[in-house]
């Protein structure tokens, strides 16, 4: 594919809306596969991941119907698939559905591609095994392909050892099939989707703090759902407003669940002016509308429970940080390492290769902001976010910065270089 080239140029101005969410557009159609009856889904996102989310609920028997405005799933009874499910980029996918998997009568072969098959599946096996599913894999099932036995689960209580919302969604989609509660603690507050979702399907999930817990077996009815747009997505504009003189970029309709907003609150955090105005509730998620405004920018620490709020987002505060005035520290984000690649090593090998002033560290990232970055080659190293990250770097370069392999966006965001120009143009 054609390198993706990304040059300084005039202040960015408009008013977007993003595609769908890509955790929730996941999760509607998990839960409609297992769901009697019919959902229907708006705003789904048709990106790769979410599309071999739909690829591997087609292989277990769901019929999928694709419309111009709406997605219809008709599930309840998953079969034993012919083949191998193949999750593709898909973390999201391998991990959500290796719970649902876990609790069916049957057995299966899940897999995906190379980045999938060196990330940690471990944590999703262990607690799984624990229910009572059999499941083995490359050494001794901490990596993919997986291979899942699943059915006679019971519930468990189990405390995740990371703030991972895959991990508590894979265990709570378990209790689905399981005999009795199933609760799940974490040690800070990771995204909430698969619970609020839940709820939408039938399901009661009660939350006690850091805990939450379902009683199964449950069964899920079909149902309505309307996908917000992604603030993930939406982070790269808004940075790039924070950073670009002169610009100002409002996106509309998009998700502001709180386990997600970390990243409005580290703009704030580090001057950039960020209104946000309209908040509603849509299906159970609150939805608005947020505009950012340029400012200078300065560095700031950040850690704790802000890190799992803002985990995806991390890429593209590291381009950030380059440009504020002082330090930024970015710690206790030790996951970071093991995301479709290792953010860490890829974001202070590239940043650094752009003019950026930038140290690894085990947990995370200390930068030291420069005035202006200069355009080169980076790359993406196939991972979707440090590709968008490194775009938003170019509009903040003395000169074009050229993005190799820049085919993965298409896991999250096929519209997005359409969408930067069309903003970088006013
Ligand atoms: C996701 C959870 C997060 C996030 C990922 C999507 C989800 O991963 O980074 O992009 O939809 O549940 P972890 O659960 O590994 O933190």
């Amino acid at each position: 594919m054609t390198p993706l080239v990304v040059g300084p140029g005039s202040p960015l101005r408009g008013t977007l809306r993003m595609p769908g969410d890509k955790s929730i557009s996941h999760r509607a159609a998990l839960l409609g596969g297992l769901a009697a009856g019919t959902t229907r889904i708006r705003g789904f996102l048709r990106a790769e991941d979410c599309l071999a989310t739909l690829r591997c609920l087609r292989g277990l028997g769901v019929a999928v119907e694709e419309s111009a405005d709406a997605l219809m799933l008709r599930g309840g009874g998953l079969r034993e698939p012919e083949d191998v499910l193949d999750v593709g980029n898909s973390g999201t996918t391998i991990r959500l559905l290796s719970g649902i998997l876990a609790g069916q009568p049957f057995h299966t072969v899940v897999t995906g591609d190379a980045s999938i098959r060196r990330r940690p599946m471990d944590r999703v096996t262990e607690p799984l095994r624990r229910m009572g599913a059999r499941i083995s894999g490359r050494q001794g099932g901490r990596l993919a392909p997986l291979s899942i036995d699943g059915g006679g689960l019971r519930g468990i209580t189990y405390a995740t050892p990371v703030a991972s919302a895959q991990v508590k969604s894979a265990v709570l989609l378990a209790g689905l099939f399981a005999d009795g509660d199933t609760e799940v603690r974490e040690p800070a507050l990771s995204r909430d989707h698969t619970e609020r979702m839940l709820g939408a399907f039938g399901i009661p999930v009660a939350r006690d703090g850091l805990t939450v817990r379902l009683r199964g077996p449950g069964r899920l009815r079909g149902t309505d759902l309307h996908v917000p747009g992604d603030l993930s997505s939406a982070a790269y504009f808004l940075v790039a407003a924070a950073l670009v003189p002169g610009s100002e970029v409002t996106v509309e309709g998009v998700g502001l669940n709180p386990t997600r907003t970390g990243i409005l609150d580290i703009l704030r955090l580090m001057g950039a002016q960020v209104d946000v105005r309209d908040v509603r509730e849509d299906g159970g998620e609150p939805v608005g509308t947020v505009s950012v405004r340029a400012s200078r920018l300065r560095g700031v620490v950040i850690g704790g429970s802000l890190i799992p709020r803002a985990i995806d987002e991390l890429p593209v505060v590291a381009v950030a940080a380059s440009l504020a005035e002082g330090e930024t520290v970015i710690r206790d984000a030790a996951e970071l390492r093991v995301k479709e690649s290792d953010r860490i090593a890829a974001l202070a090998r590239e940043l650094a290769r752009l003019g950026a002033t930038v140290e690894a560290q085990p947990d995370g990232l200390a930068i030291t902001g420069v005035r202006r970055l200069r355009g080169g080659r980076a790359a993406s190293g196939g991972d979707h976010r440090v590709a968008m990250a490194l775009a938003v770097a170019g509009l903040c370069a003395d000169g074009p910065v050229t993005i190799e392999d820049p085919a993965c966006i298409q896991t999250s965001f096929p519209e997005f270089e359409a969408t930067l120009r069309r903003v970088a143009a006013g």
